[in-house]
């Protein structure tokens, strides 16, 4: 653990508040999605400092505008935020090419959706060196450097050109490939080399690591690899770095407390007056096709076609919250998803019921919340992904253990909630639409019996749980 006059240092692409323009005033407001929600507790708990970029160009917010900013936003931050500043070409090159138009559909299996542009490569080496300039200068040795995701993989060894010795660890909250698609990847060893300048390496999953492994086993032949307890240790000329699988989690207290609280009482209330006596199913993902979306809507569509019984009975809520929307694969995925609503709805729409009700906006925590407490099934069905934060989170706030979780076998979630869950195929229409069926139909106890295992890991291992375990390997590494 790092020691008491040692911070913590988190990197990540984005810092946890993103920058945005209201009356051509521009302000700061708290961002969503899995990586803050699952690291800003740990933070405010220890104190420290939170690198990353601020969401918007160079050209439009320089560093001093940046503070500014901080110093009058409303939202309690109990550590440091220093701004990565990007220009425009970077934030294209870096941030939309080559982190998410090739590593982000790599990582997920989903090569034909790379666009492996060799424009991306250069700028995706020079933000990694920003990154690693703006730590150094605010890092002292002791300090613990703790660097997320696929946008960051050669900050270390930029950081050791640099001189820097410290402890560095790094966390995957994608899946990492097998090696048949990782070396699809035209800088595959490039990247493999510089991610063992790292001290410590996390993957969600034993699988994602097993995948890490045999990469270089196969590529970088004079690594050597042990193993002690369950960290593995590459070990190559230079220095040694361990390797662990650390499934991420997330604050279950919070979610229980907050499911409870009169706002969200409240808002159920106003959302259960749209839906009398129906069974209620939620999806709810960023745009991505990695989610499976499509999938999932022609599964519900499978549903209605063969248990016409459900029919006027059940209701499907999808959220889509907006994301990555310069990307040419997420807005024909947003157009597809459009048109198979307005198909399906088209299809089975009678007065009084309207079988899908789609939002593609964001919504605020209260609403989010009221969202999983009013469902009586969730149906998280991504192609792949790393974890799968939705599925912890409805379950949170199911702890009076009713509701029924169905999990795509290939969310990182499922290696945990195998008993608990429905496991499906998410390419599957007919499995899934089979699942929908069966939480539809099952018993009261069944439902009990099946969310009382998944809260039981969810209550044990937490997101405070998550970045001990992390530190505390961390700080056995000698
Ligand atoms: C995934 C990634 C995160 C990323 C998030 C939101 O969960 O693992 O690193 O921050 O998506 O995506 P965005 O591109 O908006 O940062």
């Amino acid at each position: 653990m790092p020691g008491s006059d040692n911070k913590l240092i988190i990197v990540s692409n984005r810092l946890p508040v993103v920058t945005e323009k209201n009356h051509g005033q521009y302000y700061l407001k708290t961002s969503t999605g899995g990586l803050v929600t699952a690291i800003e507790p740990a933070l405010n708990k220890k104190g420290g400092c939170w690198i990353g970029w601020p969401g918007i160009s160079k050209e439009m917010l320089n560093e001093d505008k940046f503070n500014e900013l901080l110093l009058k936003t409303k939202h309690k931050i109990c550590y440091q935020l220093k701004p990565v500043l990007l220009t425009e070409n970077e934030i294209n090159d870096f941030y939309y090419g080559f982190s998410n138009e090739i590593i982000w559909p790599l990582f997920h299996d989903l090569q034909a959706r790379c666009n492996f542009d060799p424009h991306y490569w250069k700028t995706y080496q020079n933000v990694n060196r920003k990154f690693a300039e703006v730590i150094i200068k605010n890092a002292n040795m002791g300090d613990y450097i703790w660097v997320h995701d696929y946008h960051l993989m050669l900050v270390a060894y930029e950081m050791r050109n640099l001189g820097y010795n410290g402890k560095i660890g790094f966390f995957f909250h994608t899946p990492f490939p097998s090696q048949d698609i990782f070396f699809k990847l035209p800088y595959r060893l490039q990247i493999l080399e510089a991610l063992l300048y790292y001290d410590l390496l996390g993957f969600q999953t034993r699988r994602d690591r097993n995948n890490f492994i045999q990469c270089i086993k196969i590529l970088s032949r004079d690594v050597k690899i042990t193993k002690k307890g369950k960290i593995y240790q590459a070990i190559t000329k230079k220095k040694k770095v361990s390797i662990g699988s650390f499934p991420i989690s997330i604050d279950y207290k919070y979610f229980k407390k907050q499911s409870r609280s009169k706002e969200v009482v409240q808002q159920c209330a106003l959302l259960k007056d749209n839906f009398t006596d129906q069974c209620l199913i939620l999806g709810i993902d960023r745009l991505d096709y990695t989610k499976g979306i499509p999938y999932r809507l022609k599964a519900f569509e499978n549903a209605l076609t063969t248990y016409p019984e459900m029919r006027g009975k059940i209701t499907f809520t999808q959220i889509v919250v907006p994301s990555r929307d310069n990307i040419p694969e997420y807005i024909t995925l947003k157009k597809e998803i459009d048109g198979l609503v307005g198909e399906i709805n088209g299809r089975f729409t009678r007065s009084g019921w309207i079988p899908i009700h789609y939002y593609y906006r964001n919504l605020t925590q209260i609403e989010l919340i009221a969202y999983y407490k009013i469902s009586d099934i969730a149906l998280v069905t991504p192609l792949k992904d790393g974890m799968n934060l939705i599925a912890k989170e409805y379950c949170a706030c199911h702890n009076d253990v009713d509701g029924v979780l169905i999990l795509s076998e290939f969310a990182g979630a499922a290696r945990q909630f195998y008993k608990g869950a429905l496991l499906v195929n998410p390419y599957d229409e007919e499995g899934i639409a089979l699942a929908i069926y069966r939480a539809f139909k099952m018993s009261k106890e069944e439902k009990t019996l099946r969310m009382k295992k998944l809260l039981y890991s969810i209550k044990k291992y937490d997101i405070f749980w998550w970045v001990n375990d992390f530190l505390k390997v961390c700080s056995a590494i000698s």
